[in-house]
């Protein structure tokens, strides 16, 4: 069997359609004009790209985007003003501080994200929307398992029922896709680095999603025949600008039912999710719901 490659392009762009129609319904019915704020400390080469792309993505789609760059240098302090003034400006409904922060801000990272008011918190990682997640309340979710749930629902692949295997136990994807396929009603298994067995647990998922940071880690053994498989691996090969899954795609093709590539899988989505959380903070800021 060769299976069915789920293209991320196609289902980001028609996330995109849909976002770009509620940014203009947000502008011509309630003169509302979304707003993106992007804070960036310091020199990380493959951060300047990212926040290209989301700086890139908004103006497509019609989204106000400010890039706030910040040196090295930055203390705390200085950090956590901007992010006040950002929770403070109501032309900015949606605020990112791209990570890793400098070395020197990375072990306060968690104390600074929880500075951002929740509702513009659109990568979804402040406590309390981890906390809404985890009750069963998708009010702004991490953008990257997010976009996988979103895939899965446009492909028309069921959930329910389904046995749901994640490998890697990760805040920014492992966990909220554990509540993403739970409240779908997946029976879902979290796989680690101390799981016992991992290959044998592996075969028993009918969706298989991989996110353990490791090029290549699944391989066509681990796989049961006809399973779905999403790669949520974002691995740089050293010393070259590609990128590749967790997943071996050459191998497990032949024995999955579906399998997302990398790249042009959830990385596609990711930045797409990124848009849709930021209209949806707007929306949620006034009180609109469309
Ligand atoms: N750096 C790489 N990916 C991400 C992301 O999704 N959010 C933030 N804030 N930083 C990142």
């Amino acid at each position: 069997m060769t299976a069915r490659i789920l293209d991320g392009r196609v289902y980001a762009a028609k996330i995109k359609e849909r976002v770009a129609r509620e940014v203009q319904t947000l502008k011509s019915q309630y003169d509302i004009h979304p707003g993106l704020a992007t804070v960036i400390v310091g020199e990380d080469e493959a951060s300047k790209v990212y926040v290209a792309a989301k700086h890139k993505g908004c103006e497509e789609l019609g989204i106000c985007s400010e890039i706030l760059r910040m040196p090295q240098s930055t203390s705390r302090e200085e950090l956590l003003a901007r992010i006040e003034s950002l929770n403070n400006n109501p032309r900015i409904h949606g605020i990112l501080v791209q990570l890793p922060l400098p070395a020197h801000l990375a072990p306060e990272t968690a104390e600074l994200l929880n500075r951002i008011q929740p509702d513009k918190d659109v990568d979804g990682f402040h406590p309390v929307n981890v906390g809404r997640l985890g009750g069963g309340e998708e009010r702004l979710v991490p953008c990257t398992p997010y976009g996988c749930i979103k895939m899965l629902e446009m492909a028309d692949i069921p959930v329910g029922g389904k046995k749901a295997v994640i490998l890697g136990r990760s805040n920014v994807i492992g966990k909220p896709m554990f509540h993403l396929l739970l409240a779908r009603n997946a029976t879902v298994t979290m796989c680690h680095a101390e799981t016992a067995d991992l290959a044998a647990v592996c075969r028993t998922a009918d969706i298989l999603v991989a996110a353990a940071g490791s090029p290549g880690f699944v391989t066509a053994d681990m796989v049961k025949p006809g399973a779905v498989v999403i790669d949520a691996g974002i691995n740089r090969v050293p010393g070259e600008k590609r990128i590749v899954g967790d997943v071996d795609f050459a191998s497990v093709k032949e024995v999955a039912g579906c399998l997302t590539p990398v790249p042009g899988g959830v990385g596609t989505l990711t930045l797409a999710m990124l848009l849709y959380n930021t209209v949806r903070a707007a929306q949620l800021q006034h009180k609109i719901f469309l």
